[in-house]
């Protein structure tokens, strides 16, 4: 009866494939509002044009900084890029932590922060008084009007500084590199979906779609220009943020979002907001998981009833936990003992259920973020009136890089839901750091032909 019981509640996160279609169908649905001129303001999915008018062409060179804010790790980096016949690029960088006191502080702090580590950069590379244009990758929402000017529109994630949202990110980095009294040159804001898809593009050419399985989870994709009624123009292409981590945020997947769902919503700090992202990223995943093995404690089912204080605690399952504990080598003996390492006391039958948990929530991730996929590659296969299409997607996160099921559920569910392209997924190596200075490079030569 137990048993019958945790089957039960699992069973809600099983989704069929009649679901995954309408959730792809929804998704185009949100895209296609995004785009619109008359919709896009009550959209949900923004579809934010990021001026990003190419992938690049191998011609890219120069020396560049670029910054890396909003995904597990904050890093500054130094990229050098050589064209030619033997194209390389050269990156140095170091990591930097965000102390969570800076994170959800004032924008001014966060702005001081970021810059007094650019600061410690250049005195480690030993240049400190070298003028380099910057690409700054900004991994959140942001309305941008040029490839240099991009208005936050929300927080997402873990972060909540006060006075930065409806603020320009390039502004406030400038104001804070003033107040520092050097000097630096921001060319480009950029977001790490389109960092990973230029660093892709880099390698290989057919890579028009920039995928994160990581904190957070979101799209971009080249986009036909006529197509885009928020920008004026017709001719081309530009690269789309998507922002679908806010898919649902109408209340257009409520059908299959549970319980645990709406209380890892109500319990974040942004309720209401980016719904999907918190049914597929890597910082929410482990909060749902929390919440149903509390109420399967709850229930008498596990820890024998009782709710320890570290299970109360959020934000105890990281990814490279959740990535542990379902990794299938591992036997449940070290699946207990990294339950221990967490704090919680576990007897065999627990780490059993805690496993299938695990599994659960991971498993319907995946097919989420591929039902969103398949929505992407099959309106770029209609954009271009195909009946087939090859195409390659650059991927990033350590959703996706680390966890051992993940990547593959999520490519096989794109193959079922999008039968007509034939969809490579990529994984970057570098990080969105080497596509940002790409499109600084862009970014720069664009500026000297204007002169
Ligand atoms: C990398 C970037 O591309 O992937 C990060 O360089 C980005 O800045 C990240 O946000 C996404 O991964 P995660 O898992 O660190 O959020
Ligand atoms: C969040 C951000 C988005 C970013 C994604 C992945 O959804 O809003 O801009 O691309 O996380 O890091």
């Amino acid at each position: 009866d137990q048993r019958r019981q945790i089957t039960e509640t699992l069973a809600e996160f099983r989704l069929t494939n009649d679901q995954l279609l309408e959730v792809k169908k929804r998704m185009r649905t949100e895209i296609q509002n995004g785009l619109g001129k008359k919709t896009h303001d009550n959209a949900t999915v923004k579809m934010w044009p990021t001026y990003v008018r190419s992938t690049p062409d191998g011609s890219e060179k120069g020396d560049f900084l670029a910054l890396d804010l909003g995904g597990t790790n904050f890093r500054v980096l130094l990229v050098k890029i050589r064209s030619g016949k033997r194209r390389t690029v050269e990156m140095h960088n170091k990591i930097y932590a965000i102390p969570m006191e800076v994170m959800q502080g004032t924008g001014e702090e966060l702005f001081d922060h970021i810059v007094q580590c650019i600061s410690d950069f250049l005195d480690y590379m030993g240049m400190k008084n070298t003028r380099l244009p910057l690409g700054f990758t900004f991994s959140f929402p942001c309305r941008q009007t040029s490839l240099d000017a991009g208005i936050l529109v929300t927080w997402t994630k873990g972060f909540k500084a006060t006075d930065c949202e409806g603020e320009d990110v390039v502004g406030l980095l400038r104001e804070g590199i003033k107040r520092r009294e050097f000097d630096l040159d921001v060319v480009a804001v950029v977001n790490d979906t389109v960092g990973t898809m230029m660093t892709c593009a880099y390698e290989e050419a057919t890579c028009e779609v920039g995928l994160i399985a990581g904190t957070g989870s979101n799209a971009c994709y080249m986009e036909e220009m006529r197509n885009i009624e928020t920008v004026e123009g017709d001719v081309g292409r530009m690269c789309v943020n998507m922002e679908w981590g806010a898919f649902g945020d109408n209340g257009c997947l409520d059908d299959i979002r549970t319980e645990y769902d709406r209380a890892v919503d109500d319990l974040s700090l942004n309720p209401g907001k980016q719904r999907y992202e918190k049914m597929c990223s890597g910082m929410y995943l482990g909060e749902i998981v929390r919440n149903i093995l509390i109420d399967l404690t709850k229930r008498g089912f596990l820890f024998r009833g009782q709710i320890s204080e570290t299970l109360k605690t959020r934000g105890i399952f990281e990814t490279k936990f959740l990535s542990q504990i379902e990794s299938d080598r591992l036997a449940l003996l070290q699946v207990r003992s990294i339950l221990q390492q967490l704090g919680l006391d576990s007897t065999c039958d627990d780490s059993i259920i805690v496993k299938e948990v695990c599994g659960t929530v991971s498993h319907r991730a995946a097919q989420l973020c591929g039902a969103g996929m398949a929505a992407v590659v099959d309106k770029i296969r209609e954009n271009r009136g195909l009946d087939q299409m090859d195409i390659t997607v650059g991927v990033d996160g350590t959703l996706y890089k680390l966890h051992p099921h993940f990547s593959g559920i999520m490519h096989q569910t794109v193959k079922e839901l999008a039968p007509k392209c034939n969809v490579t997924f990529f994984l970057s190596e570098d990080g969105s750091g080497k596509g940002a200075a790409l499109i600084t490079a862009v970014g720069c030569r664009m500026r000297e032909q204007e002169e």
